[in-house]
């Protein structure tokens, strides 16, 4: 799909980690094509390995592609774009040291908000993720789900149009990834960011996304984008309806295959396929 106000544009886009012959040699992706438009969530979903967090790191500039380019808010991803992108990542990402609310005001240290805006600019994130009561607490001194509504309160006070999200509920229980997907699509449909989230699980990207692009197995390309046509915020009988259970058979389909294709790749044939 080509959209012209793409927020994110992925063309022809490749990348292997060393060389041919290199024992460590992956291909990761092949010839992978994308565009993210302007205020969508897109969720990627696929096996184990085919390439989704090299993506999302290739969009936040963390990675340069081997070949092809990427274009976010229509400029050439080089580097880190800290003003138009955040992460958010799956668990780990706040420093032990540092109560809530200075980790929060950390990653707007490091964009460059000027000092006199950070606390507001804090305690409106930490208030919108529901943990302004906590935010003298310790990363130790709470829950999981909670940490990791610290580390979504840290993205969305560099208030960029673009977030991206590695499996951020990944290591959470079941019910608390699904209080905190609840809670994150009326936040997020407030916000009207793009945002990009990867997942496993094949309830949460039907409940979160607008599309969900569904990833083969390595090295991996777009198989298939599956639309879900429902308003957000998503309500939480969404889940009970017959659309919701459709769609996610639909992709249930498309990915058993792929993961049997992984799993027989790393056991067959080891990393260097
Ligand atoms: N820094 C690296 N050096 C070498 N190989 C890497 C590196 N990062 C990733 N890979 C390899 O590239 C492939 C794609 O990895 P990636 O992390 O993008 O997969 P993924 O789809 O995010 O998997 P998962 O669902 O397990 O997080 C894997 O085979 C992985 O081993
Ligand atoms: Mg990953």
């Amino acid at each position: 799909m080509t959209t012209g106000d793409a927020a994110v544009k992925v063309r022809d886009v490749s990348h292997q980690f060393g060389e041919p012959g290199d024992p460590q040699f992956v291909r990761a992706l092949l010839d992978t094509n994308l565009d993210i438009t302007r205020g969508e969530l897109l969720c990627l979903i696929g096996p184990s390995g085919c390439g989704k967090s090299t993506l999302l790191n290739m969009i936040g500039g963390l990675l340069a592609p081997s070949a092809g380019t990427v274009e976010v808010n229509n400029k050439l991803v080089r580097a880190p774009l800290p003003r138009d992108i955040a992460f958010v990542f799956q668990e780990n990402a706040l420093f032990p040291w540092c109560t809530v609310i200075e980790n929060v005001k950390l990653g707007m240290v490091f964009q460059g908000v000027p000092k006199s805006e950070q606390d507001a600019r804090a305690k409106k994130s930490l208030e919108a993720v529901g943990l302004k009561d906590f935010m003298n607490h310790y990363p130790a001194q709470l829950s999981g789900g909670m940490r990791q509504r610290a580390a979504l309160a840290r993205a969305l006070s560099l208030e960029t149009s673009i977030l991206l999200m590695d499996e951020p509920f990944g290591a959470l229980d079941e019910q608390t990834r699904m209080i905190l997907g609840e809670d994150l699509s009326v936040l997020l449909a407030a916000t009207g960011k793009t945002i990009v989230f990867v997942t496993h699980s094949l309830g949460e990207a039907v409940f979160l996304a607008d599309r969900v692009a569904v990833f083969s197995a390595r090295p991996g390309h777009i198989k298939e984008i599956i639309a879900v046509d429902e308003p957000h915020p998503r309500k939480p009988s969404f889940v009970t309806t017959e659309k919701f259970g459709k769609l996610r058979n639909t992709l249930y389909g498309l990915l058993h295959d792929e993961i049997r294709k992984a799993v027989e790749q790393s056991a067959m044939a080891g990393p260097g396929s």
